[in-house]
């Protein structure tokens, strides 16, 4: 199964990747996590020792990588580049691995806006391309924004989006743009995920403000998230009721596929 995660900043994202990452594992799934936020944080949502995300660079930043696979100068425009760089020995060799889950990081995709192409924005779209279509393993995309930078091209081999929400106004008009840019670019299956539910009111402010996308499930909110995080451990192994919730997401996922 390949998910890709998105929603509006702050509404609880990366810990939705980060307890879904768990919950296949313990399904006995290998998972690849990938973060695409330019100032990465899933590493440390997930519980991965300091020293193993140290050793880590997003791959946006490898510049002699970028300019090695490409044959272009990162930043660069206008010269002469390999469109089809090889990347299919990146997701192995540039990961860490801890407990079961592999650990990429994007880095800040630059599309530098509408029909630039650029070496590092070419070799990211065919890692992320050939990660949807090679790899044997669930893939976890945590977006930090939108989805645009997925592009056409990768996103019919996406299974699912699911667009987290708040119980806000706001949280949901973004799962609304979001949602337009995903139907444009033709995700197949969209999903609501009510993130950070205090109450049966919040519940009931997102299915019915929902903008015309099924929910799949609801995250409580938890003060164990917030132990999680000045602790460096997974909310995984904290907050009992979580898990239970993203077990339920991840078997409607699972009986909705079939
Ligand atoms: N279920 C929850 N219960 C309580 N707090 C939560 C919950 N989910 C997320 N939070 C808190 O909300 C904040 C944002 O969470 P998170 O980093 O998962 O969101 P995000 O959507 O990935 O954010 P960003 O857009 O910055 O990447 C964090 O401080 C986190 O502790
Ligand atoms: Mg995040």
């Amino acid at each position: 199964m390949k998910l890709a995660i998105s929603g509006k900043g702050g509404v609880g994202k990366t810990t939705l990747t980060s307890l879904l990452a768990y919950t296949f594992v313990n399904q006995n799934f290998n998972v690849l996590a990938i973060d695409a936020d330019p100032s990465p944080c899933l590493g440390d949502a997930l519980g991965f020792p300091r020293e193993l995300i140290q050793g880590l660079t997003p791959i946006a930043e490898m510049g002699d990588l970028i300019a090695e696979r490409t044959g272009a100068k990162p930043g660069t425009f206008g010269g002469i580049f390999k469109m089809n760089p090889r990347v299919d020995d990146i997701p192995d060799r540039f990961s860490a691995t801890h407990r079961g889950i592999r650990l990429l990081e994007l880095g800040a995709v630059k599309m530098g806006g509408a029909g630039c192409i650029c070496a590092e924005s070419v070799l990211l779209k065919q890692l992320v391309t050939i990660i949807l279509l090679q790899r044997n393993e669930v893939v976890l995309m945590d977006l930090y924004a939108g989805v645009e930078h997925l592009g056409r091209a990768t996103s019919d081999m996406v299974d699912a989006l699911l667009i987290v929400a708040e119980p806000t106004a706001r949280s949901l008009g973004t799962a609304a743009q979001i949602k337009q840019l995903a139907t444009d670019i033709k995700i197949p299956q969209l999903y609501l995920v009510g993130s950070k539910i205090a109450s049966p009111a919040d519940r009931d402010f997102i299915a019915e403000n929902s903008p015309g996308l099924p929910v799949i499930g609801f995250l409580s909110a938890d003060p164990a998230v917030l132990r999680a995080d000045r602790e460096r451990a997974p909310v995984y192994d904290l907050s009992p009721t979580l898990v239970t919730e993203t077990k339920a997401i991840v078997d409607a996922l699972q009986s909705d596929a079939r």
